[in-house]
């Protein structure tokens, strides 16, 4: 059986920043609340006329250059999204005819464990030979769908993409991966309008259905319960356990969540990636723009085991074993 190997990453967050000095004069919080609460000092905006197909096409720009492949040869691209352009075509496709690929290309929607969902369908699709190179895409401008008089959630997101090229491989690559998801507790973090069941009509928008409304304290419950547990699952399932692994990237939504997740698995924290001060929760773009940290940095080589792990709306949580076999950014 062939394996999945990355062997081109890339990321993209947009010009624009706003700190949390700018969110103190659009609402009744402070800089040391969000910074001790979240870890948050910033985030990145998308810009008018921009839009998160936007994103993902810059990141798939970056990783594509780096895999120094011919754009012909990808033939899959899989994007995870919560925020599509529009809700249908998908957002891979919008992205597929901006990079000019000609493959097909579908959206994956399981909110900010969107990314290992998607790497999931990169990964099968290639250990059955159905495809070899596959472009995986994790895209979101949470700010778009955010309520900014919302103190509660408009602190703590972001918008940007990241990017991996997946290929047949030999050697893995792509491990393990488990994914979970309880939609029993969907009502904890959801877009109430603007869908088939609730569409967006003058009473639903003066209530503001139409952002983002999260139970946080729950929702930080469910993460540091579900995190350790599939990490763990996903370790087994790869012949590995916790002290194989050389970087866990987590999902970057709350510092205290990482540090949280790393206590109760035994990873010490300078093991644990986290760009969240500079990024915020970027959703289903935290874990590869974690990851393209990393290898930038000049932290990864070969035989590093990375464990990348999620959870978000649905809920959904998972996680993704990777032995890293790339040497560095062509
Ligand atoms: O991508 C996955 C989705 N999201 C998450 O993973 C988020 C998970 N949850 C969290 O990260 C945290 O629960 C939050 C950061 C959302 C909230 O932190 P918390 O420590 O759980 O705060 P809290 O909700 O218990 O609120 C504590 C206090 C409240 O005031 P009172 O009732 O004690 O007077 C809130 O009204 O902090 C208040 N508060 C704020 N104060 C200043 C809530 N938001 C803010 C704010 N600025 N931005």
């Amino acid at each position: 059986m062939k394996h999945a190997a990355v062997i081109g990453i890339g990321s993209y967050l947009p010009a624009d920043v706003l700190t949390n000095a700018d969110l103190e004069r659009m609402v009744d919080t402070s800089d040391e609340w969000i910074t001790s609460r979240t870890g948050i000092r910033q985030r990145h905006v998308v810009a008018e006329g921009e839009a998160t197909s936007d994103l993902a096409a810059r990141a798939a720009e970056v990783a594509l250059a780096d895999a120094g492949i011919a754009r012909e040869k990808v033939d899959l691209l899989v994007l995870g999204t919560s925020t599509p352009d529009m809700l249908f075509p998908s957002t891979a496709c919008l992205t597929q005819a901006k990079l000019g690929l000609t493959c097909p290309a579908y959206d994956v929607n399981a909110a900010c464990t969107g990314f290992i969902f998607a790497l999931q369908h990169a990964a099968a699709a290639i250990e059955s030979g159905r495809a070899r190179t596959v472009l995986v895409l994790g895209a979101d401008a949470l700010t778009r769908v955010v309520d900014f008089t919302d103190r509660g959630t408009c602190v703590l997101f972001g918008d940007g993409a990241g990017a991996f090229v997946l290929a047949a491989s030999d050697e893995p690559g792509l491990m393990g991966i488990h994914l979970g998801s309880d939609g029993t507790g969907a009502d904890l973090l959801s877009i109430p309008a603007g869908g088939s069941a609730a569409p967006c009509t003058p009473e639903r928008l003066t209530a503001r259905d139409n952002f983002l409304k999260m139970n946080g304290n729950e929702v930080f419950k469910f993460a540091v319960r579900a995190i350790p547990k599939v990490a763990r699952q996903a370790l087994k399932e790869s012949g590995l356990t916790v002290d194989d692994v050389t970087w866990l990237v987590p999902h970057q939504a709350n510092q205290r969540i990482l540090d949280t997740i790393a206590d109760r698995l035994g990873v010490p924290h300078e093991r644990v990636v986290s760009i969240i001060e500079h990024t915020g929760n970027t959703s289903t773009a935290s874990i590869p723009l974690a990851m393209d940290a990393l290898y930038t940095a000049g932290k990864l080589a070969p035989g590093d085991v990375c464990a990348m792990v999620g959870f978000g709306a649905g809920l959904t949580w998972g996680a993704a074993v990777l032995r890293w076999t790339k040497k560095e950014r062509s």
